[in-house]
């Protein structure tokens, strides 16, 4: 039987990688996000078939999972869509970016899981086996840094969402797998952070060699979906090797340290 996964954020980055990956390991993949021109594209790349929505909005989550029930079973649903907006400190914080970060990665995680569990439970019922979650979270989730709080807050909520969920599906056939990367560099997601300023957005990545990049994240989020159904990955914290810690980044080449 093929699976068929459900994969949000799939316009750029990340969950554009994750749909490639899918669709070169055997999966059908439904891409989601808001521009409708850019699924496309993938899809007639990769044979993906896409969906336009704004998971921000419950009316088209609700239409999404309508277009789900109708196109055939469902068995994963990896969740991508996400972001950061600003980078400033508590005190200046804009109450629009907070609230941007709070709709675009705990309340859409929310609100496409509430809507796609009871399509997820209907293709284990018939024949899938089991079902799978996969949630894009960030090493933000783990660890503050200045200027990173509204950020923070809004991983980590979506995380223990993720953690929750686990023990509630608890005595099902679901996995509900974490993935926290650290730095990615990918087109889009500090250049939105940083207001659209590409320059500042280049200098973030100026100098540290081989930082993540999507097809490092999709890959794993592959290998977390073709595992057998019984395996679990709860949580994988992926970082560059340049990236020890979220404070601590190496920039200029990696070497070993010169002989005594
Ligand atoms: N890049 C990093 O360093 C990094 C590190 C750790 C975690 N992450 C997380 O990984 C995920 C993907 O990051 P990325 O680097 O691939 O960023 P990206 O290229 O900016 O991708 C974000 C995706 O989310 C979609 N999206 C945003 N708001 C949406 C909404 N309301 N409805 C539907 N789709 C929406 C965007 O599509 P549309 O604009 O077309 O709607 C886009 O496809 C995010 O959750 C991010 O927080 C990124």
């Amino acid at each position: 039987m093929t699976r068929r996964a459900v994969v949000t954020g799939a316009s750029s980055g990340i969950g554009e990688a994750v749909v490639r990956a899918l669709r070169a390991s055997g999966w059908d993949a439904v891409g989601v996000a808001r521009r409708a021109d850019r699924l496309a594209a993938l899809d007639a790349e990769v044979g993906s078939v896409s969906f336009a929505a704004d998971l921000s909005r419950e009316a088209d989550v609700a239409a999404l999972a309508a277009h789900l029930a109708a196109s055939g079973p469902v068995h994963a649903l990896v969740h991508v869509a996400g972001g950061a907006r600003g980078a400033d400190r508590v005190e200046d914080g804009d109450p629009a970016h907070w609230r941007w970060m709070f709709e675009a990665n705990v309340l859409s995680a929310q609100l496409v899981t509430a809507a796609l569990l009871p399509l997820l439970r209907e293709g284990i019922r018939s024949g899938g086996g089991h079902a799978d979650t996969v949630f894009v979270t960030s090493t933000a989730a783990q660890t503050a840094y200045a200027g990173g709080a509204g950020y923070n807050a809004a991983k980590a909520g979506e995380s223990m969402l993720v953690h929750a969920l686990r023990l509630e599906l608890n005595g099902e056939p679901i996995r509900v797998v974490e993935i926290a990367p650290g730095m990615v560099h990918t087109e889009e997601f500090t250049r939105n952070r940083l207001g659209g300023d590409q320059t500042a957005a280049d200098k973030l990545y100026e100098g540290v060699e081989h930082p993540l990049v999507a097809d490092d994240v999709a890959d794993v989020i592959a290998y977390a979906l073709n595992t057998p159904g019984h395996v679990n990955l709860d949580l994988v914290t992926m970082r560059p090797v340049a990236q020890s810690a979220q404070h601590l980044l190496a920039r200029g080449p990696l070497a070993p340290r010169p002989a005594e």
